[in-house]
């Protein structure tokens, strides 16, 4: 093999498959290293397809019990193959670890089976299982290693009962009581599945809300829509320990009796992956929580080191990661890239999906931004009746000056498909006006974000 590159991206999750495939289009000489034999990294292997996979198999399991009478089908004698379920999620993994595969080869990405480590400014050994090492040269390196679990102090992983959401997507049986630690994306999202496959499900979550940070209106919606499906929370509870008590396991809450369980799930964030990088010894600085520190265009401190992704500032998502690793080597080719941050979309794959984009209601009011608001509830919806989902609402809101759109929130069925109009229009700097003008075809569930646009102005029609 040739070792001289351009670029030479270490992982190859979305932030760096996707900068390994924009490079290469770009024309620059392009190697990814992975340590893993599967590409796509914890979004593809064990984050966002294989519980996507899930949430959408234990959907369809229970409303084939409980919903689909609504609609005059009888369905007599639904059982659970849990092991067909977890089968049909890794047949999934699999289709689409290898469609990244396809995609190198397709677009002449160099793919290095190893762990990555930089050996200087435009030096990376990579060590692979059997501890061979070969040396790349570069002129660029690209760090876009990722996240993993952060530990909970008291809370003993052991891999099965104690578990991260890795383990949570794979066990054998319904757990009776799974306990969740974190009422955040990770807990809410793994904590839906096994609820719906029969499991009692307790979150118990350090605040007095779920999903902080999100808009307060929309996550007090989510609670009571949750609760009502089965879901038990415990807020403002601070989990001080979990471990194995004979067959089951026991997870201690400070001031509280403790929670006997059968299974844990510990889904309480992220830190960013940096260890065996190399990092210190090349003088690659970085911060409190051992994230790369970067500039706007994505440059460490060391030249020729770039950093993107969960390893960075900023939220820990699948598609900002992308986005900074297109604008991160279009810098590098072309001296030209630009990520709008303020159009980042967020969503929770509860059904019906939490989404927002741009500010909350708290965080105008933190900014001292004077704003408006137009809300619309799928209940006003032809379409959502006429499928039986009504449950949830669009809240957008705008500047009440300039009648910008600010930010938008969505609760309710595919609304993590609904938010994506919204964050083009803020992309183009839209107004409420804007969207509410613009026609939507009828009857959509899309109609719900036009309405909450009229509400924003002079009313929405339907209610
Ligand atoms: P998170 O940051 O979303 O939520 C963690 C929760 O744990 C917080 O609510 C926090 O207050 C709580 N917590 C912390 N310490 C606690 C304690 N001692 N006792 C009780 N509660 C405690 O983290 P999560 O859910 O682990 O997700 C990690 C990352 O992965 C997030 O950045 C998330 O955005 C990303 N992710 C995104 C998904 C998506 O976009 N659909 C899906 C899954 C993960």
């Amino acid at each position: 093999m040739d070792q001289q590159f351009d670029l030479v991206v270490i992982g190859a999750g979305p932030g760096g498959y996707v900068a390994a495939i924009r490079a290469a289009q770009l024309k620059l000489k392009v190697a990814c290293v992975e340590s893993e034999a599967r590409l796509g990294g914890t979004c593809l292997r064990v984050g966002c397809i294989p519980s996507k996979a899930l949430l959408e198999a234990s959907h369809q399991y229970h409303a084939a019990k409980h919903d689909l009478g609504a609609f005059g089908i009888e369905v007599k004698g639904v059982e659970l193959n849990l092991a067909g379920m977890l089968k049909k999620k890794t047949d999934t993994v699999e289709q689409l670890t290898g469609g990244v595969a396809h995609l190198f080869k397709k677009n002449g990405v160099t793919r290095v089976l190893g762990h990555g480590k930089i050996a200087g400014p435009g030096k990376v050994v990579v060590t692979s299982g059997d501890g061979k090492t070969e040396e790349l040269t570069t002129k660029n390196i690209l760090i876009a290693t990722g996240s993993s679990v952060a530990k909970l102090a008291g809370v003993e992983l052991d891999g099965d009962r104690i578990g991260t959401s890795t383990e949570a997507l794979s066990y054998p049986e319904v757990p009776k009581h799974m306990v969740v630690i974190g009422a955040g994306v990770i807990g809410l999202e793994l904590g839906s599945v096994w609820q719906r496959l029969g499991a009692k499900v307790t979150v118990v979550e350090y605040f007095d809300r779920i999903l902080p940070g999100m808009d307060t209106e929309l996550g007090t919606l989510a609670k009571r829509i949750l609760e009502k499906q089965g879901l038990s929370f415990k807020l403002g509870a601070r989990v001080k320990a979990a471990r194995r008590s004979g067959d089951g396991c026991v997870v201690e809450i400070e001031g509280q009796e403790p929670i006997q369980c059968d299974r844990v799930l510990l889904a309480t964030g992220r830190v960013p992956n940096t260890d065996g990088l190399g990092l210190a010894e090349v003088g690659v600085a970085q911060g409190k929580r051992g994230d790369v520190i970067v500039d706007d265009h994505f440059r460490t401190n060391v030249p020729g080191i770039y950093a993107i992704g969960d390893v960075i500032r900023g939220a820990m998502l699948a598609h900002k990661a992308e986005e900074e690793g297109i604008a991160c080597v279009e810098l590098i080719a072309t001296g030209y890239g630009h990520v709008d941050y303020n159009s980042i979309p967020s969503v929770v794959y509860t059904h019906p999906e939490i989404a927002s984009v741009g500010r909350s209601e708290e965080q105008l009011k933190e900014a001292g931004i004077a704003y408006k608001k137009g809300s619309f509830p799928f209940s006003a919806n032809g379409r959502a009746k006429a499928i039986g989902n009504t449950e949830g609402r669009v809240k957008i809101l705008a500047d009440a000056k300039t009648d910008r759109i600010l930010g938008a929130h969505i609760i309710g069925h595919a609304a993590g498909d609904l938010i994506a109009e919204v964050a083009v229009a803020m992309a183009f700097g839209a107004s409420a006006e804007d969207l509410a003008r613009a026609s939507h075809a009828h009857p959509s569930l899309a109609e719900t974000v036009k309405e909450a646009a009229l509400a924003a102005g002079d009313g929405a029609i339907h209610i």
